[in-house]
């Protein structure tokens, strides 16, 4: 079986490296749209027009599924691609964003870092709602946190430096101020590269990336992937904008293709 993995640019990797290890069977095709990265900064409209366009890319790569890799896309456009897509099976990153979460018993409220379009949408908010209402929990306190700036330095390959800490601690010095602890959930899949960096500027709190459980998720429901593939474990690589993917990820891209 092979498995379409999208995302605006590097941030459907963090998803792709669970995926491989999840499906060694499967191989995939990773479509990374470089050339309009960030979508996080865009409007709904224009970020489910981007979405419509990779889809129909996508559909023409003889995928048998997608993974969108992406919050974003997941949050704004899960239906759109959804549609150009037909019956294939589609998977999106919140569902089990929002389910890693509530695995983690933690005093605190959960704060959901994310771009701006997935905040202004809400889909962690409503799906953290609903998930409560099922169990019959009490909802702690849900935050929404966008963080527009750390995308497009990610993408310039900022994971470690001294902009990125200064940034984060910008966006979460309040929050590590009131709250000694608490989970925060990574709502982009492009933070997951700045894991560390995040658990530095929130001292004391869970950092949760649902990259696994995204993994774990698609393993279950798509059984016929764990049969062998004449191409297991391979990856096709597209990016609509080549130049732009950092050293950092285009370094992890060659390490796959020699695993
Ligand atoms: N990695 C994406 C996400 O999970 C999108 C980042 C962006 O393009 O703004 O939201």
């Amino acid at each position: 079986m092979k498995i379409g993995v999208f995302d605006s640019g590097v941030g459907g990797l963090t998803v792709l490296a669970e995926l491989r290890k999840a499906l060694p069977e499967a191989s995939f095709v990773y479509f990374g749209d470089t050339a309009n990265v960030p979508y996080g900064t865009k409007s709904a409209e224009k970020i489910e027009s981007l979405c419509r366009s990779a889809a129909q890319r996508i559909s023409k790569m003889g995928i048998d599924a997608l993974v969108v890799a992406c919050n974003t896309a997941s949050s704004l456009a899960l239906g759109a691609i959804q549609e150009e897509l037909g019956a294939l099976p589609v998977f999106g990153v919140v569902e089990p964003g929002v389910g890693a979460a509530l695995q983690i018993q933690v005093e605190g409220p959960i704060l959901v870092l994310a771009t701006r379009a997935t905040v202004r949408s809400h889909a962690y908010l409503y799906r953290f709602q609903e998930r409560m209402k099922e169990l019959g929990r009490d909802s702690p306190a849900l935050l929404e946190l966008a963080c527009p700036l750390l995308v497009p330095l990610i993408e310039e390959g900022w994971i470690d430096h001294s902009v990125l800490h200064l940034t984060l601690n910008e966006y979460l010095g309040a929050y590590a101020a009131r709250f000694s602890s608490g989970i925060a959930v990574l709502g982009c899949t492009h933070f997951p590269w700045i894991q560390a960096a995040v658990e530095k500027a929130l001292p004391g709190w869970v950092v949760v990336n649902s990259a696994q459980t995204v993994a774990q998720e698609v393993s279950l429901k798509l059984v016929s992937a764990h049969l062998p593939d004449e191409r297991s474990g391979e990856v096709e690589w597209f990016f609509s904008d080549a130049p732009a993917v950092p050293d950092f990820a285009r370094q992890w891209i060659e390490d796959t293709k020699r695993r």
